[in-house]
């Protein structure tokens, strides 16, 4: 038995149409049956259709969650979604800090703070991502980076472990690339947070989920799945088909 629920989440970024989404969301319920029931299945569709994904997905083995939050609660923030606005629509999870947010859109770690712990605050689960790009990784900075990315977010222990929360380490060079870190190359880093995490507090390390996300699709996820420190995977483009996303979670089916 894994210490650690598995996690299969697919972030569809700003992908699909209204009509795609629903057909992609009732495939994904078909697939339902093929998938070990310990594992926690989620997407991550656009704003707009995430009262399509509360319908369809609504008590079947899918959770549902938004690509982004707001840091503030309500007010003059055009354009923005609030916590609770992603309550209303039973949001389980949200993501925070994906480094396409942080690289193109100017989001800094303070900013990815008070996001995270809104998240927090309002009980839906923040997935975390944090991740090195090319020249860092290069430099052997990678270890740097990801802990100051973490140092900024996480602060109490006791706060997080009275909540849900995961982590996803995406290597800015590994999304959309094709060029996935290898299972050793990311469990290392992995084993470098959990070790920051156990520096915090021990139980902290144990529980909190680890997730690796940059070109996963259903060939290369077993070998990372099974990876000691990799409780999971976050993927973007393979989870837009959803026989292939589906495959990715039966992966989970043969892990012991
Ligand atoms: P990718 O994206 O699987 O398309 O590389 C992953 C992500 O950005 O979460």
């Amino acid at each position: 038995m894994r210490l650690r629920r598995p996690f299969v989440a697919g972030n569809w970024k700003m992908n699909g149409s209204r009509t795609g989404s629903l057909q992609l969301l009732q495939s994904l319920v078909a697939g339902c049956d093929q998938i070990n029931p310990n594992v926690d299945l989620a997407v991550f569709p656009p704003f707009v259709y995430l009262e399509l994904a509360e319908k369809i997905l609504n008590e079947t083995c899918w959770a549902w969650g938004a690509q982004d939050i707001s840091a503030e609660p309500n007010g003059a923030f055009t354009g923005e979604i609030s916590a609770a606005m992603l309550n209303d629509f039973h949001c389980r999870y949200v993501i925070v800090g994906h480094s396409e947010r942080r690289r193109l859109f100017g989001e800094d770690d303070q900013l990815i703070a008070k996001k995270f712990s809104t998240a927090l605050q309002e009980q839906l689960c923040p997935i975390l991502c944090i991740g090195e790009t090319e020249e860092q990784q290069a430099n052997g900075q990678t270890v740097a980076v990801i802990e100051k990315q973490l140092a900024v977010a996480l602060k109490s222990a006791k706060e997080l472990l009275e909540n849900e929360f995961v982590i996803a380490y995406e290597p800015v060079w590994a999304i959309g690339t094709g060029k996935n870190a290898s299972p050793e190359q990311a469990q290392e880093v992995h084993a470098n947070i959990r070790e920051f995490l156990n520096a915090m507090n021990p139980d902290l390390a144990l529980r909190t989920r680890i997730l690796y996300g940059g070109s996963v699709n259903a060939k290369n996820a077993l070998p990372l799945l099974k990876m000691s420190d990799i409780d999971g995977v976050l993927v973007g483009n393979a989870s837009l088909d959803a026989n292939q996303f589906i495959e990715i979670g039966k992966q989970c089916n043969y892990l012991s």
